[in-house]
């Protein structure tokens, strides 16, 4: 039996940005560790799809003044009869800070109660140090329950931000890191 590691990666994005953050992630994932890791749109896919994997990371961003990106969005009735007992599930959002301050991640927040609701195992939660907005649905206990990307207003801090958080996933899923070949 194998026993490489596999991870769901799905996303729900309007303008490409939880797209290419998913991608990013994926990237620096397979980079670093000998996981298998899937990446789906959920606009392409069933709901019941994400019941494949026990390790999750969803990408959702929030629209409309704090509602979920569309396709998450039509997707959620369906979320709330799954069983998602078992499941160890990263989460991380895109938002707009500057613009949308008061409801700053709100989808990722949503998307978290929802989840934990049916039963998920919730890690990578992620500070809100070096963050300015008044409001977030997002946030628990003083921090964001995964990663919070702001491709409008911080997108240089991108890359650092995913590369720290990747690391922290690996340690909380547990995954297996490719050896280190020295050459002398
Ligand atoms: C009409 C509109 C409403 C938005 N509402 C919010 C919001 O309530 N909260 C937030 O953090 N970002 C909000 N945003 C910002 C988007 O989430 C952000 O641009 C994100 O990067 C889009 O990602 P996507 O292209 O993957 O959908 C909004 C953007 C637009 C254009």
């Amino acid at each position: 039996m194998s026993n490489i590691e596999r991870i769901g990666v799905f996303f729900g994005s309007s303008t490409g940005n939880t797209k290419d953050a998913a991608r990013r992630i994926a990237a620096r994932l397979r980079a670093r560790t000998t996981a298998q890791v899937d990446v789906f749109n959920v606009g392409d896919i069933k709901t019941q799809a994400l019941l494949c994997y026990d390790k999750l990371i969803l990408g959702i961003s929030t629209w409309n003044i704090g509602e979920l990106q569309s396709d998450w969005y039509d997707r959620e009735r369906e979320l709330r009869v799954l069983d998602f007992t078992g499941k160890t599930i990263a989460l991380f959002g895109l938002g707009d800070q500057q613009g949308y301050p008061d409801t700053f991640q709100d989808a990722m927040g949503i998307l978290a109660w929802t989840l934990r609701d049916r039963g998920a195992t919730l890690i990578g939660a992620w500070p809100t140090k070096g963050y300015d907005f008044t409001g977030s649905l997002a946030v628990e206990d003083g921090q964001f329950v995964g990663l919070a990307l702001d491709y409008d207003c911080q997108w240089t801090q991108t890359n650092d931000r995913i590369s720290a958080w990747v690391t922290q996933l690996i340690a909380s899923f547990g995954l297996q890191q490719h050896m280190v070949q020295e050459c002398s």
